[in-house]
């Protein structure tokens, strides 16, 4: 991922090292110029014990860059951690005009969604503090979030805490999903703790509600260890067999593509993989992290992983563009001939009042190879977007359900566009049956 840490004191550098470190590409930024120059040149302005190292090696593999041009930092960065000094005052009380103005400087570098990851010490309600000052400096429609996450590093030890901390504090805004964060970080104490907020702070609350456990570790690995989202092509995948539920999983974590599911969808059904579940999700700063689930065809766990690593390595090179979706679909199997002779009626709903921001359609029909790739495929040349996607499969029976959006990211709401919609979906539907 991309990374700001505005304040380059004690907890700024540890943090900005950490993360470098850890493979995100960091801007360390400053308004006192000295500091930075002092860092420019290689000099550390405070002592701690494998920070030097750490910094110069960072530097010279070009992850980590310093400067007093804070906003540039802002707009560089996906995620932008405040991390300046809040002396206390002769009541003991925090003094925040330093987040103050760096939450005003936030506002003119937003162009375009961002996390804001505050690591400062502050009293209560300083998250929404935050929030408000930058809202009422936004000259932008642009949307963020704000998390509270203190940081609670040594002098000393800064380098060793932040790599492995004894605790890790994260404010979010749902009980449930506080307690997955919490129950997540028990079994991920590998992960800096830095890298581990970058992480929780990707999600919309209901990922930690409807994603497991095992899911989750996963993901914080694909995504943390891969430095993944440093630089906008970054590809990642994870696969595991399942042997007991008879699927084996892919997810997928890449920036979002307007073809992206059709283009998974195609490389599963081209190498014979018959998809029977997938969740589509769009995370914060705009990846999709995609879950797709397949049947089960080998014995062996191993056999299954190679057969799903090289699904993935299909789905990165049409991403890359190294050959076409239609050039692969060529040799598609064909439909089951017993398949026609089963009656289910494919229904197709439209409904704008089921999310706020997001239209649901939701598809009910009888499944058949490359059923989804042509659902996709025809959403994508309606020109909508998919926001997020639950495919279910019931035997013979396929529910789909996607969330989209028109290209300028409103709902459908004309009736002739529906329909539209609806007509080119039967069409889909129909012809899979040879009806
Ligand atoms: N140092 C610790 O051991 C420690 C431990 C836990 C928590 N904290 C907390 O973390 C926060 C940071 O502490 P620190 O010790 O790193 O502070 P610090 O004083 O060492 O560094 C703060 C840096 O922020 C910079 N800064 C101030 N205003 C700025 C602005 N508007 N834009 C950009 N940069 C700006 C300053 O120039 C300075 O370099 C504080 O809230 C502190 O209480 C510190």
């Amino acid at each position: 991922m991309k990374v700001a840490t505005i304040g380059s004191g004690y907890v700024g550098l540890v943090t900005a090292a950490s993360l470098a470190h850890m493979g995100h590409a960091v801007w360390a930024v400053d308004i006192d110029d000295g500091k930075i120059a002092e860092l420019q040149a290689g000099r550390i302005p405070i002592y701690e014990p494998g920070l030097d190292q750490l910094i110069a090696a960072n530097v010279q593999d070009g992850r980590l860059t310093f400067s007093t041009e804070v906003v540039e930092g802002i707009r560089e960065a996906d995620i932008v951690f405040i991390t300046v000094g809040t002396p206390s005052d002769e009541n003991g009380s925090a003094d925040l005009s330093s987040v103050k103005a760096v939450a005003k400087t936030i506002a003119s570098g937003l162009d375009r969604y961002k996390i804001i990851v505050n690591k400062s010490t502050v009293p209560v309600g300083s998250t929404v503090l935050v929030a408000r000052v930058i809202q009422e400096n936004l000259k932008t429609a642009h949307q963020f979030d704000v998390v509270s996450n203190p940081e609670f590093l040594r002098e000393g030890s800064a380098v060793a805490d932040a790599m492995h901390p004894d605790r890790i504090v994260v404010g979010v805004t749902s009980e449930r999903a506080a307690q997955a964060i919490a129950a997540l970080r028990e079994k991920l104490q590998d992960i800096p703790e830095a890298g581990f907020a970058a992480f929780t702070a990707l999600h919309e609350p209901d990922y930690w509600l409807r994603t497991t456990p095992d899911q989750q570790v996963r993901h914080a690995h694909m995504i943390t260890d891969a430095g993944a989202g440093a630089g906008n092509e970054a590809f990642v995948t994870d696969v595991s067999a399942h042997a007991f539920e008879g699927v084996t999983e892919i997810s997928i974590f890449t920036p979002t593509h307007p073809r992206l599911l059709a283009m998974i969808a195609g490389a599963c059904t081209s190498g014979g993989a018959n998809i029977v579940g997938a969740q589509i999700t769009t995370t914060r700063d705009g990846h999709a992290l995609d879950i797709i689930r397949l049947a089960r065809e080998f014995d062996r766990s191993e056999d299954e992983e190679r057969r799903a690593e090289r699904i993935a390595g299909a789905i990165r090179a049409l991403m890359e563009g190294k050959f076409k979706i239609d050039d692969i679909m060529k040799n598609r199997p064909k439909p089951k001939e017993s398949l026609k002779v089963f009656s289910v009626e494919p229904q197709v709903v439209i409904d704008n009042n089921l999310s706020d921001a997001l239209t649901v359609i939701e598809i009910n029909c009888l499944d058949r190879p490359g059923l989804l790739y042509d659902l996709t495929r025809e959403i994508a040349d309606a020109k909508l977007d998919i926001a997020s996607a639950h495919i279910a499969t019931f035997g013979e029976k396929v529910v789909d359900v996607f969330y989209v959006t028109d290209l300028a990211a409103n709902k459908v709401t004309n009736e002739a566009r529906q329909t539209a919609i609806r007509k080119r979906l039967h069409r889909v539907l129909a012809a899979g049956y040879g009806g």
